[in-house]
């Protein structure tokens, strides 16, 4: 009779060439409810993952023409099969392999010959972890999506409201009086307004949604571009404006103009009451990231509250100081977090700010 495979049955590739290995791992997981492929070869591994992406993979270091490392180093650097958890197998005296394979992305690690309960617990732990890692995902792209939705639903209905009391203050204008009037241009003032909601809204999910296309970029040339379209906006103003050597970088190039516009619109937006603007670009390198910083001699900010910064809507500093929507660095950070990078900011009040983003290398 043909046995029936719950749809849901965690599957796990174990790549090892120790028979005696294989054999307890496989009855182990098996017991346990689990679906197991086997390589005894990297490159067989990676033939496996190409047909079917497994939920785990359990690493074995030394095999035959290409080691573990190798293996985790290709699966780690591809997309497709960069979140699958990784255990190495190593034996219990391999401090340096260890340390390699956390260094190379792994999630953990188990000492051969396995104690089986501490197999079984570690895999466990990564199979659900991974899961929880999954639906949340999932979960934010529905609400990206329902954000998405709901904003492009409003603007239709809004615009309207907005055409509406135009034409009654046009056409009653009289009937009205003085105060009707002023109702009315109160209505307009708040329908603008939020019209300009929704289309903040709107261009947030629009980053979420929006495809990738990667490509080598010329950090150099994005910040220029970016910084001469802003100055075209005021031309009157003198800025001092410096940019180290920058590298080129993989990423999506619409993507990351827009984030060069956002930091360097901030930079010289909050410096606009500073006597001698300046605005510095650096970028600095460790072995896997760059790291790039954009530092201004404006406003500044109150640390304290620095965890607000790129939330969406979020502002440290009131319409009448400097306009804005606070929206800025909320897409920012969507458009770094989208290229596995990371922004941070630091300020002091009237001292200036330095916004920071790390882009993988
Ligand atoms: N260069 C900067 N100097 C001082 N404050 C900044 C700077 N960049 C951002 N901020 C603070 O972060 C908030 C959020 O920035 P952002 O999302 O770009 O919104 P907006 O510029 O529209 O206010 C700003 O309101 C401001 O308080
Ligand atoms: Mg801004």
């Amino acid at each position: 009779m043909k046995r029936i495979e719950p749809i849901n049955q965690p599957e796990i590739l174990l790549v090892d060439d120790t028979p005696e290995h294989i054999e307890t791992a496989v009855t182990l997981l098996r017991q346990n409810n689990y679906r197991i492929r086997i390589a005894t070869r990297g490159s067989a591994a990676l033939r496996l993952m190409d047909r079917r992406c497994p939920d785990l993979v359990l690493l074995d270091v030394y095999m035959p023409e290409m080691d573990g490392f190798e293996v985790c180093r290709l699966l780690k650097g591809n997309e497709a099969f960069r979140d699958i958890p990784i255990i190495f197998l190593t034996s219990s005296n391999d401090e340096e392999s260890i340390k390699r394979g956390f260094s190379l992305g792994a999630q953990d690690y188990v000492v051969k010959p396995f104690n089986v309960s501490e197999l079984l617990a570690r895999v466990n732990t990564h199979i659900k972890l991974k899961r929880q890692t999954q639906s949340l995902k999932e979960a934010n792209l529905e609400l990206d999506s329902f954000c998405y939705t709901v904003a492009h639903d409003l603007k239709a209905p809004l615009l309207s409201i907005s055409k509406l009391a135009e034409y009654l203050e046009g056409d009653y204008s009289t009937e009205l009086g003085s105060d009707g009037q002023e109702l009315i241009a109160n209505i307009r003032e708040k329908s603008v307004e939020v019209v300009n909601i929704v289309n903040h809204l709107l261009e947030f999910s629009r980053m979420c949604e929006m495809q990738m296309h990667s490509e080598y970029i010329n950090m150099n040339e994005l910040f220029k571009d970016a910084y001469k379209e802003l100055m075209q906006q005021e031309p009157e103003r003198q800025v001092d404006f410096f940019m180290d050597g920058l590298p080129q970088i993989k990423g999506d190039a619409v993507m990351l103009k827009l984030l060069c516009l956002n930091i360097l619109s901030n930079a010289l937006k909050y410096t606009r009451h500073t006597h001698s603007p300046s605005i510095q670009v650096s970028c600095s390198e460790s072995e896997s990231e760059y790291i790039f910083s954009v530092r201004d001699n404006g406003a500044g900010f109150d640390m304290r509250y620095s965890s607000r910064l790129f939330g969406v809507f979020q502002r440290l500093h009131s319409k009448n100081e400097f306009e804005g929507s606070g929206v800025g660095l909320a897409i920012s950070q969507r458009i770094l977090k989208r290229h596995n990078g990371v922004a941070w900011m630091t300020g002091e009040v009237n001292n200036g700010a330095t916004f920071f983003f790390s882009l993988p290398k």
